[in-house]
């Protein structure tokens, strides 16, 4: 069923508010938990489907997961008893679920097939498939795209120069790599998402052409040698930038986000902001498992302009250009975005997503291959708009809509269900129109 929904702005948000655990470190800690005999007690999964498809392919190997408020209890017979799963794993909407389970499923030598829905079937596993068959994965698929069916069989370690920058790539090789033969060496040249890296507590060696990551069967037994009985998910940052650019949007605006995840990598964009002069500032708590937590306080409004974004940024911010495009339309200014062609091949085309929202909204845009130009200008907002059918481009609609006077009706608010369902209550919770 389709729900529309609308929100009454402009609003200010004010407050303090710990939010759903972060989704990248959320497959990473299932997954290893699904390899780590006995149990594991994860906290703050948040209530997000991309996470219950890497539950689901965690449970069809045999791992029981049982699902209590707040937290999750994962139990798994250890990785060398792990099963081939009966049916094939749907994977839903989650890139994540699909491209680190195949590395995974490749690494443990485990018959299975994985399916997904209609926007996760169209986006290219081939970068994922053709490396793995390097190292001696059999995989069938009609067109690098899901479905996938492995069929078991042994890994060999091998050295591998990434050919774009993706941190699901890296990280299905590197899990892969766990379970070979030898060593596996994953060079790359720019930088994507590292926690991967972080959680097997690999050193960088850094080349002259990049870095170099390398695991082998010791580096998975330090792993579960170190794995802790009970861990909880810090705050997602890229939710987070939904509700930094709604807060961002109004000068009476002041939040607090506790124990938020600060990855450096996935810090980018509050740094541009802050640099750019919006009253950001974080502070270092605890780390955990490699991984920075503290806290984001934020004061809105300020005289400040959004930079464009340079292909150099894109990598440690492609998941939060959306939210970024919420503040630029906001502000009615000119907005360019360069080397962005991954966002073609996200859960939507998102170039052409965030241009149908901009015109939706009386904006003009340009786009190229690789990145787009909004020119600008006041907001004209509809009376109504569809979310889609990608996650990112809703929650922008949703931060858009707390700085305008008239909000328009989004139709298909189900859509955020795939990462942060929770965004609409909390901006009601925290948004007064003061
Ligand atoms: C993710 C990596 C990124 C990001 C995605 C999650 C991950 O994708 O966009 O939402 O958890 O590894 P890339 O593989 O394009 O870096």
């Amino acid at each position: 069923m389709s729900t529309s929904f609308r929100l009454s702005g402009p609003l200010t948000l004010r407050g303090s508010v710990r939010l759903p655990g972060d989704k990248s470190l959320g497959h990473r800690y299932l997954l290893v938990s699904a390899l780590a005999r006995g149990r594991t007690l994860l906290g703050n999964p948040g209530s997000g489907e991309d996470l219950r498809a890497t539950l689901r392919l965690v449970e069809s190997l045999g791992v029981r997961v049982e699902c209590r408020e707040g937290e999750w209890l994962i139990e798994s017979p250890g990785w060398r008893k792990l099963k081939a799963p009966r049916a094939p794993i749907d994977c839903g909407n989650s890139g994540t679920t699909a491209r680190l389970g195949c590395g995974l499923l490749a690494g443990l030598g485990l018959p299975a097939e994985l399916l997904g829905d209609a926007s996760l079937s169209r986006r290219p596993m081939e970068r994922v498939i053709t490396p793995l068959r390097r190292m001696g994965a059999r995989i069938q698929s009609t067109d690098g795209c899901l479905p996938l069916r492995l069929e078991g069989g042994s890994l060999q370690g091998m050295t591998y120069r990434l050919p774009v920058e993706s941190a699901q790539l890296k990280s299905a090789l590197l899990l892969a790599g766990l379970f070979a033969s030898g060593e596996t060496t994953i060079l790359e040249q720019g930088g994507s998402r590292d926690h991967t890296e972080r959680l097997l507590g690999l050193q960088l060696e850094a080349q002259e052409s990049g870095r170099a990551w390398q695991v082998q069967a010791s580096t998975l037994e330090g792993l579960l040698d170190r794995w802790p009985r009970e861990l909880s998910l810090p705050g997602d940052p890229s939710s987070a930038m939904f509700l930094v650019s709604a807060a961002l949007m109004h000068e009476n605006s002041q939040l607090e986000l506790q124990d938020l995840l600060l990855n450096p990598g996935r810090l980018h964009t509050l740094q541009l902001l802050r640099q750019a002069g919006a009253g950001l500032e974080w502070e270092l708590r605890q780390t955990v498992l490699g991984e920075p937590r503290g806290r984001l306080r934020l004061r809105g409004g300020g005289d400040w302009i959004l930079p464009d974004l340079r292909a150099a940024d894109l990598p440690l911010l492609l998941d939060e250009v959306p939210a970024l495009a919420a503040l630029a339309l906001q502000r009615g200014q000119r907005w360019q975005v360069e080397g962005a062609g991954e966002l073609r091949i996200k859960e939507s085309d998102r170039i052409a997503e965030i241009l149908r929202v901009a015109r939706a909204f009386g904006v003009e845009g340009q786009e190229g291959p690789e990145g787009f130009r909004l020119s600008g200008g006041p907001l004209r907002p509809p009376g109504e708009i569809q979310a889609g059918a990608d996650h990112r481009i809703a929650g922008m609609l949703w931060a858009l809509s707390c700085g305008l006077p008239e909000s328009p009706h989004i139709h298909g608010r189900e859509v955020l269900g795939v990462s942060f369902p929770e965004l609409p209550q909390l901006l009601r919770s925290l948004g007064s129109r003061k």
